[in-house]
């Protein structure tokens, strides 16, 4: 079943492009041009009403929702928050009445999402889902949802399940933006974005042996940092946490521009950096972060998608992404991070797939 790849998680990493494929298939309107998802189960006088929609999830899928804040917000101009499953469940938080619950989950089976649904559903909450595992649980006791179809994901550390559900909020963004403020024209333009996505991944996919060689080379560090602003903040977290996961190196994400109120104290050489540098409003605050890091002898590795307005010496090390619609753009940072987890984990001769103390869906709260 693994064909030519070594381990289950580099298999998924590559099948992105595929996976991706297959959580779109069949959800744009070119007439409309919008995204539309079969299961949601509310008509369009119920999506008016809804003001502010909370997502809980834990782990991984956190991230995803941190970046569907992002997303939601930007497009749709509906407040969001987000919440970890295992402390809105405890936390008797106050939501409005016309606050809309959506769980996010890849197994369907996670103890703390479902305790939180059902928490939410037993105040009379609608419930919606998004989950790659058919027939589970969360898909069962949700009240609608979106299925991912990113096909069965073997390895423990979350990886195209991950992109294909910031994927799918970025095109439930989209829908939801549609309802609202969102032009045709902008839509037309998230609509071709999104298609153009899994050739995209396959170009960053490409630089496979480019990532490795960087890994290879930082792969003794016992501590690093991942900085990024704006949507690229939740990439930074994952980055971090993918590193932790599987090669056990002591990781922390931060938004870049709260480094020097804190961790800029943690840079040393002992201590690399993995900086997002997005083309856009930020880069020049990034690039002065990268700065600061390198003025006190801290290696950067920069990911960046732009181009020749990212001179060579500006970073130790740089991986390229290409530059396209912000929507998709936390999708296309994600890929090299997981590269550069992946190949770290197995230059330390970890066991990738299985890493200690984890368990693929935890269904203990
Ligand atoms: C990390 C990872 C976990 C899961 C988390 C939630 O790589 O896989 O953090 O994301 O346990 O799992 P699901 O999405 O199945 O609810």
């Amino acid at each position: 079943e693994l064909g030519h790849f070594t381990h289950y998680m580099e298999k998924e990493i590559f099948e992105q492009p595929t996976a991706l494929e297959n959580s779109m298939r069949g959800r744009f309107s070119d007439d409309d041009s919008t995204a539309k998802f079969g299961g949601l189960n509310l008509d369009p006088v119920q999506w008016r009403q809804i003001d502010r929609i909370l997502f809980c999830a834990c782990g991984t899928t956190w991230h995803a929702c941190l970046t569907a804040e992002y997303l939601i917000e930007k497009y749709a101009r509906i407040p969001v928050e987000v919440e970890y499953a295992s402390e809105f469940r405890y936390r008797n938080a106050p939501l409005d009445k016309n606050t809309l619950v959506f769980v996010i989950s890849q197994s369907g089976e996670t103890l703390d999402t479902l305790e939180a649904l059902r928490e939410a559903k037993r105040k009379g909450y609608i419930v919606l889902g998004i989950t790659n595992g058919v027939g589970s649980s969360i898909a069962r006791e949700t009240d609608g949802g979106i299925y991912q179809h990113a096909g069965p994901e073997i390895g423990v550390a979350s990886t195209k399940a991950f992109t294909s559900q910031i994927l799918l909020s970025g095109m439930l963004a989209l829908h939801l933006g549609r309802m609202r403020d969102l032009s045709f024209g902008d839509g037309r333009e998230m609509v071709a974005a999104f298609r153009s996505l899994p050739g995209l991944v396959s170009t960053v996919l490409d630089q496979a042996d480019k990532i490795k060689e960087i890994a290879e080379k930082y792969a003794d560090f016992s501590d690093f940092l991942f900085l990024g602003r704006q949507s690229m903040f939740p990439i930074a977290l994952e980055g971090a946490l993918k590193l932790k996961e599987i090669s056990y190196i002591h990781a922390e994400g931060y938004p870049a521009g709260e480094m020097k109120h804190g961790p800029i104290a943690l840079i040393s050489e002992e201590c690399p950096s993995v900086i997002l540098s997005p083309h856009g409003d930020t880069l020049k605050k990034v690039i002065s972060n990268i700065q600061e890091t390198r003025a006190r002898k801290g290696s950067v590795i920069a990911i960046t998608s732009a181009g020749k307005d990212f001179p060579q010496d500006t970073a130790d090390e740089i991986i390229h992404i290409p530059q396209a619609h912000d929507c998709i753009m936390p999708i296309l940072a994600t890929i090299p991070l997981q590269l550069l987890a992946y190949y770290i984990a197995v230059k330390r001769g970890c066991d990738v797939d299985k890493p200690r103390n984890l368990a693929k869906s935890v269904t203990v709260e």
